[in-house]
């Protein structure tokens, strides 16, 4: 199981890093304004930068809906670095812009997905990773594992290449879930991975553990 980063903030990305279970990075035109980073240079700067600090696949998200805008976007963010993954969303341009970026060898991500049959399209398109929402879907009562459940099973059924990057990840419990059903990637908060490590007897017990060495050692 691969753990990406949600995020544009270089802190963060860090601090994931320097836990030494991150395996890469997903952002999103929110996720880059709520860093403050706009305009093409700085956005492509910004995309650089996150590239150096962290050795595994970033994905940087086109903004255009046509097929046209699409490539011309994508070309540029895959030149930035090796380790960029075209992220398109799925609508029928973008389908069409996956399908022209797999035969072109550029990796792709395709976002906003809320369907299964969105994530066969992706994947019979050659998308990398799929990114299926998990949280938008609960916001809306409707069961965002339940969504990624089907998809397993569908890729499954067909051996599809495309590696499923569970997304809108909002806490640790949908790590575990995702962990459950087999999922490649999970994308997440920085404190939904921290999050994992949290349980209150592991804290009783090393608090009893340091009490009970400072009895005997003084
Ligand atoms: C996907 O890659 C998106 O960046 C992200 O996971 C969306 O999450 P949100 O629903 O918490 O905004």
């Amino acid at each position: 199981m691969k753990f990406f980063i949600d995020t544009a903030n270089l802190d963060q990305i860090k601090q994931a890093r320097d836990l030494g279970v991150l395996d890469g990075v997903t952002t999103n035109p929110s996720l880059m304004a709520k860093e403050g980073i706009s305009g093409q240079d700085n956005i492509l700067e910004h995309y650089l930068k996150i590239c150096e600090l962290v050795d595994g696949d970033v994905s940087a998200e086109v903004i255009s809906t046509d097929f046209e805008g699409m490539v011309k976007e994508g070309e540029l963010l895959a030149q930035i670095h090796k380790n960029i993954v075209v992220k398109v969303p799925m609508i029928q341009e973008g389908v069409k812009a996956i399908s022209h970026f797999t035969r072109q060898g550029i990796p792709t991500n395709c976002t906003l997905v809320f369907s299964p049959g969105q994530a066969i399209l992706a994947a019979k398109a050659g998308a990398k990773y799929l990114s299926p929402f998990i949280g938008r879907v609960d916001d809306i009562t409707w069961d965002g594992m339940d969504l990624i459940e089907k998809i397993v099973g569908i890729y499954m059924n067909y051996g599809f290449n495309t590696q499923i990057l569970a997304a809108s990840v909002r806490n640790s419990l949908h790590i575990v879930k995702c962990a459950e059903l087999g999922v490649d990637v999970v994308t997440c908060p920085l404190s939904a991975i921290t999050g994992l490590a949290k349980h209150p007897l592991t804290d009783i017990g090393l608090a009893k553990f340091l009490a009970d060495h400072k009895k005997s050692n003084g």
